[in-house]
């Protein structure tokens, strides 16, 4: 007797289950929809990392935050030198070399990033998510650390928001 209420028990609960299933379904269609478009959306946003624009990482290094000001031209004239002698070898301003275009860096990166990786390049291959794409993208060509001083790393920053 015990067994039977055990047995119909149990062959009630495959009842509701399945019936719960099929209630489920119907929502569960739009559900899977939403599912999908969200894998989407992240897709496209993950899906090259030398387009993507992250503005909010600052990265991994000795530079926390920076608050751009005004454009400062001199400053800028400056930072041309500096990366003309230290950053042409890998990077071209219009067109993706050993290392991305540098163009509208400024505009896909967070001021404090872009110091990070000239200053920092080793570690935030290994500890920044988007450098981390960066260098997979990039086949594993890694970023050399020039020793470049912050404030010339400073002087490069201006010079690259004049690189649209
Ligand atoms: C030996 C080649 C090489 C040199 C020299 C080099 N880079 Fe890079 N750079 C790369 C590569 C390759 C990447 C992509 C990340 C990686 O693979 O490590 C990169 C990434 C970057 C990024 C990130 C770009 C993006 O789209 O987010 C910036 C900014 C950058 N470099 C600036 C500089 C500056 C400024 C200098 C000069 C001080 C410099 N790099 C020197 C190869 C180089």
């Amino acid at each position: 007797m015990k067994k039977t209420v055990y047995l119909a028990s149990i062959a009630l609960s495959i009842l509701l289950v399945s019936c719960g299933g099929k209630e489920e379904k119907k929502d569960g269609f739009s559900m899977n929809r939403q599912k999908t478009e969200t894998v989407k959306k992240k897709a496209v946003s993950t899906d090259k990392a030398s387009t993507r624009i992250d503005l909010e990482s600052t990265g991994v290094g000795p530079v926390s935050s920076i608050d751009l000001g005004a454009l400062d031209q001199s400053l800028a004239d400056k930072g041309k030198g500096v990366f003309d002698a230290n950053c042409i070898a890998c990077h071209m301003i219009g067109k993706r070399f050993v290392g991305p275009d540098l163009t509208g860096v400024t505009a896909r990166r967070n001021p404090a990033w872009i110091m990070n990786m000239i200053l920092n390049p080793e570690n935030m291959v290994k500890e920044d998510q988007l450098a981390k794409d960066l260098f997979m993208e990039f086949n594993g060509a890694p970023m050399s650390n020039q020793n470049i001083s912050q404030e010339d790393a400073r002087a490069i920053l201006e010079y690259l928001r004049t690189a649209n």
